[in-house]
């Protein structure tokens, strides 16, 4: 379980989720204003980078980075706002807060927090964090 306490604002937090065609993927959460957000974890240059790899996603001024060419990413509506992919959208996930409890809506299903490791399997982090499931 997440609380909306736990999502960090000025970094991301990656976590595994059920997709609604019944694959695992990763999705990252932060705060705006107190409100969680969730996009998929995929810059939208080159989809198979993770903007977040596991220890949280590199954010300046509500914007999230991507580490391989610096695209930026407007936290609050998953626009691209410079880089190479500019004028792109964040996938986003739709969440809500259900009593403090961060719960992912329209077939998405929050499962773990951490990384997918490089075969599918686990996560990165069950180690190092605890590897929550829910
Ligand atoms: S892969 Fe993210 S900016 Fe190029």
């Amino acid at each position: 379980m997440i609380t909306v306490d736990d999502v960090p604002e000025d970094t991301t937090m990656v976590v595994q989720a059920e997709t609604p065609e019944d694959e695992v993927d990763e999705v990252l959460l932060t705060r705006v204003d107190g409100e969680v957000k969730a996009y998929l974890n995929r810059c939208q240059h080159w989809t198979d980078v993770r903007l977040d790899r596991g220890d949280g996603a590199e954010m300046r001024n509500g914007e999230i980075i991507c580490e391989k060419h610096a695209a930026m990413f407007r936290v609050s509506d998953g626009l691209c706002t410079h880089g190479p992919c500019e004028g792109a959208m964040l996938p986003e996930v739709s969440v809500a807060a259900d009593e403090g409890i961060v719960v992912l809506e329209n077939g998405y299903r929050l499962l773990r927090r951490g990384s997918i490791d490089e075969d599918g399997e686990g996560d990165l982090d069950r180690g190092s964090r605890g590897g929550d499931d829910f």
